[in-house]
């Protein structure tokens, strides 16, 4: 048993009951949880948090199970909105102990994240399919194809690419993979998260004529089998705002990388996340924005003539959270630089600002043990 300190718990859920009203409060009541946070009942916890695999820590009690089980009821009663949804999620460590982990509850919401942007991404990936992946299929057939801008030319050759083994993660229809392949690496594996998307490469690599491996996986769930398996781990372009947890995405790099394997992302710059790419630079979030956005309906990024219905969540990270994130778990910088151009075409128009501010960046950094 876990000695329990009284605690702000039995405010904070007054207050949600507050929000939400007398029958929410009455549900709660009736799985216990208000007078828990009151500090009737000690649930025990078994297991010691934080080695990062997320199978840990789980308590006896499950009461988080009973938090959870509350929001999947809420989440699919008529009338309670999006916002509300978002809200509670957010509200929901609150109903937990003081001294119980909150490790379960974190990853169910973390999956839950991940699975609305999963449908997001098969919903796009089908938008995809008819013009632009059809125009891939073509050109990805000449020996020489590559997706390479300037940047990653001249950082691929730093690195080295030739017999390398590379994992891309987030690799979407897999063409920025092909053009590794097709660079001179050797073992190559595509993550990503939508099941279209990994469609999509699977036949863009066998038309391309090259070996590469698809994988169908968050990030987060990646096999044991590829620890301390690759060279060189490569991420581009609108992948790391899609991750809840960036802290444990880098753990993961890490576990990924042989010692002396090394890591190169680029990528949007987060200070985009305070503007919208067709309002220019009028600031409509923070910097420091803890929430993700949430995306509904609205206008594909590649066509925007198609509607995607799906919603999704972007996680807004700050710069020093990516190289923290890679100092923190022995991903050492070797390279770091800013740019004024846009690669995600969401922020194109930001190019020919007079004042602008960085829409890219690229950072290489060395696993050193
Ligand atoms: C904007 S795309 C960018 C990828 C690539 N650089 C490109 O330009 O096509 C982001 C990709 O990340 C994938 N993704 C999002 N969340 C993920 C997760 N948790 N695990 C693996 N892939 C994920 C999406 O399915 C999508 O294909």
């Amino acid at each position: 048993m876990v000695a329990r300190p009284e605690s702000a718990d039995h405010q904070e859920t007054d207050d949600i009951c507050k929000v939400f009203g007398p029958d929410f409060q009455q549900s709660l009541s009736q799985f216990g949880i208000r007078e828990r946070a009151a500090g009737n009942g000690q649930p025990e916890v078994k297991g010691q948090q934080g080695d990062g695999d997320g199978k840990d820590g789980i308590t006896e009690e499950d009461q988080p199970l009973k938090a959870d089980l509350i929001l999947f009821v809420l989440r699919r009663v008529s009338g309670f909105s999006r916002f509300y949804w978002h809200a509670l999620s957010y509200r929901l460590p609150a109903l937990h102990m003081p001294g119980q982990s909150h490790r379960r509850d974190d990853l169910m919401q973390r999956d839950d994240y991940i699975e609305a942007n999963r449908k997001m991404w098969d919903e796009t990936a089908d938008i995809h399919a008819a013009g632009y992946v059809a125009g891939l299929a073509q050109r990805v057939r000449a020996p020489d194809f590559s997706t390479f801008d300037d940047v990653e030319k001249s950082l691929f050759a730093q690195i080295g690419l030739k017999d390398k083994a590379v994992i891309q993660l987030g690799c979407n229809n897999g063409r920025e993979l092909i053009s590794v392949k097709k660079a001179g690496a050797g073992r190559c594996v595509g993550v990503d998260v939508s099941d279209k998307f990994i469609a999509q490469g699977t036949q863009l690599a066998s038309l391309g004529g090259v070996d590469v491996e698809f994988v169908r996986s968050s990030v987060y769930d990646l096999p044991h089998e590829f620890y301390a398996a690759f060279d060189l781990v490569y991420i581009t372009m609108g992948v790391l705002g899609w991750l809840p947890d960036l802290d444990a995405f880098f753990a993961i790099v890490s576990r990924l990388l042989r010692t002396d394997g090394q890591l190169f992302i680029y990528e949007m710059h987060p200070i985009l996340n305070m503007f919208e790419g067709d309002k220019g630079l009028t600031a409509e979030a923070s910097y420091f924005q803890a929430e993700p956005f949430v995306d509904e309906e609205g206008p594909d990024y590649l066509d925007p003539t198609q509607t995607v219905k799906s919603v999704s969540y972007w996680f807004p990270h700050k710069l020093s959270d990516v190289i923290g994130g890679c100092l923190k778990h022995g991903l050492n910088l070797t390279h770091f630089e800013e740019y004024g151009h846009d690669i995600s075409a969401v922020y194109a128009a930001f190019e020919h600002l007079a004042k602008k501010p960085p829409l890219s960046y690229s950072l290489v950094a060395r696993k050193t043990a």
